[in-house]
């Protein structure tokens, strides 16, 4: 399967699968990375792993749609059979949703903690479990079909970094797990379930 990965940070969860997919069995190739802004660690990771990158800035458009409509042309261009949000700090429009399936990673067990301080308002609310979620992309705010989640436990102690390091390691292994998965075996989605695995097996 192809994959187009979005990125707009540090890119640790884009390398673990451009890793993961060096094997030929994991089933899936990262064919391009994009990026909503510039000089990011995980443009430079692609670009060191030979894999062609775009950027598609919001501020280079003059309205929200064309910036939707201008990534749904750049992310065609590859021809993905999956689009992987892993740290892409934009909420996706209808243009990009509407024309490939999108699955992303987000650091707290959602619903709780949805947006993009998920970290630092767990660590806040004081819980003592938290964790990382899987998810099918909807045109909500973290919001699509749950595909897989695992918890993570706060220590006494911790602070956003160190939690979050904790949180990714998780992250890490469930999205590489999750996508190899969905390339290799499919998934169905019936109202709020997805479910791993072509129907009827
Ligand atoms: C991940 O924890 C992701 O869930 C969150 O931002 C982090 C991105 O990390 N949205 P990286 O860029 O993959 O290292």
């Amino acid at each position: 399967a192809r994959l187009v990965v979005l990125v707009s940070g540090s890119g640790t969860n884009l390398q673990a699968l451009m890793d993961a997919a060096a094997a030929d069995a994991y089933g899936a190739v990262v064919v391009a990375v994009g990026a909503d802004r510039d000089g990011i660690e995980g443009l430079a990771r692609a670009r060191r792993a030979g894999v062609p990158t775009f950027v598609a800035k919001v501020s280079g458009h003059p309205t929200r749609a064309a910036w939707d409509g201008a990534l749904r042309a750049e992310i065609a261009a590859h021809r993905p059979d999956l689009v992987v949000s892993a740290g892409f700090m934009k909420i996706l429009g209808p243009e990009v949703l509407g024309a490939f399936p999108v699955v992303n990673t987000h650091p707290a067990l959602l619903p709780s903690f949805p947006g993009a301080h998920a970290v630092a308002e767990a660590l806040a609310y004081g819980v003592r479990v938290t964790g990382c979620t899987v998810h099918l992309v909807d045109a909500g705010v973290d919001t699509g079909p749950v595909i897989a989640q695992e918890a993570v436990t706060v220590h006494d102690g911790d602070d956003e970094d160190t939690l979050h390091e904790r949180i990714k390691s998780v992250e890490r292994r469930l999205l590489v797990e999750v996508v190899g998965r969905m390339a290799r075996e499919g998934w169905t989605v019936t109202g709020r379930h997805a479910r791993l695995g072509r129907p009827g097996r």
